[in-house]
């Protein structure tokens, strides 16, 4: 009986994944697009403008010298964002900021809405092979709990560090950390404090995708007054 059952969750938090993993691209997509916006307005209007003084070379050679600028902003744009969308079956070697960059940029607003200030340490150069989009589902999920436990003006730290044959990404908030009492289930299916929205499989899905990837994940927390906060440290072998 347990058996079937456990065989049962073990499918539907596969399907949960899936889905789960098209919401966080979806997410992306709707991101970048919003990022695309803005270049490809002032390269409308840069064109207008060299349209208006065509007849002026040094005007028409300044607003193409800017529209360059702008097609470098969306040639960078597009750069950083390939490869979410693409290939998701398949395990590529990565650098582990632009999955990084990528989660961030999922929860930009809400960053900036609470006004957490965020500090990031991610040194280009910790290539692993992962599944890109499972990858940046448990660095969005992380980043998404830390968000909830943090107090407007909270700080929310992103590190990546390399060492020996591995490569260490750690997720720390500031926010009201988690009792010891609870540290024991958080990576168990259905386990949540967040009474009004949580599923609690955000954590169990991470751990999950995480031991196929032949990681770890680990978490640090406590709730003492004044010290308060949790880091949660994925840990990769390198390539
Ligand atoms: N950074 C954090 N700070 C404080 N508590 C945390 C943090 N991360 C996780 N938790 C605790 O662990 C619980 C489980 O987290 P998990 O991500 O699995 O589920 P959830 O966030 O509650 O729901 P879901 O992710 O499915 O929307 C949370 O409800 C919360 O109590
Ligand atoms: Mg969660």
């Amino acid at each position: 009986m347990l058996q079937v059952s456990e065989t049962r969750l073990a499918i539907a938090t596969e399907a949960l994944r899936k889905a789960e993993e098209r919401a966080v691209a979806g997410r992306l997509a709707l991101e970048v697009m919003h990022e695309v916006k803005n270049p490809l307005e002032a390269l409308g209007h840069l064109n207008y403008l060299a349209l208006q003084e065509a007849d002026d070379p040094v005007q028409v050679r300044k607003y193409l010298l800017l529209a360059e600028e702008q097609m470098e902003n969306l040639g960078h744009i597009a750069k950083q964002t390939l490869g979410f969308s693409q290939q998701m079956e398949k395990p590529r070697s990565v650098d582990l900021v632009t999955v990084a960059e990528a989660a961030i940029r999922i929860h930009q607003r809400t960053i900036e809405e609470k006004r957490i200030h965020l500090v990031k340490d991610l040194p280009e150069g910790a290539i692993a092979k992962v599944f890109t989009g499972e990858m940046l589902q448990v660095v969005s999920n992380l980043i998404v709990n830390a968000l909830d436990a943090l107090p407007a003006e909270g700080i929310l730290r992103l590190r990546i560090r390399k060492r020996n044959d591995q490569i260490d990404f750690v997720i720390a908030d500031n926010g009201h950390g988690i009792a010891s009492e609870h540290q024991g289930a958080l990576f168990q299916p259905f386990f949540t404090t967040k009474t009004d929205k949580g599923t609690g499989l955000g954590l169990a899905l991470s751990k999950r995708i995480i031991e196929r990837h032949d990681g770890r994940i680990r978490v640090r927390s406590s709730v003492r007054p004044g010290k308060s906060g949790t880091a949660f440290k994925i840990s990769l072998p390198l390539r």
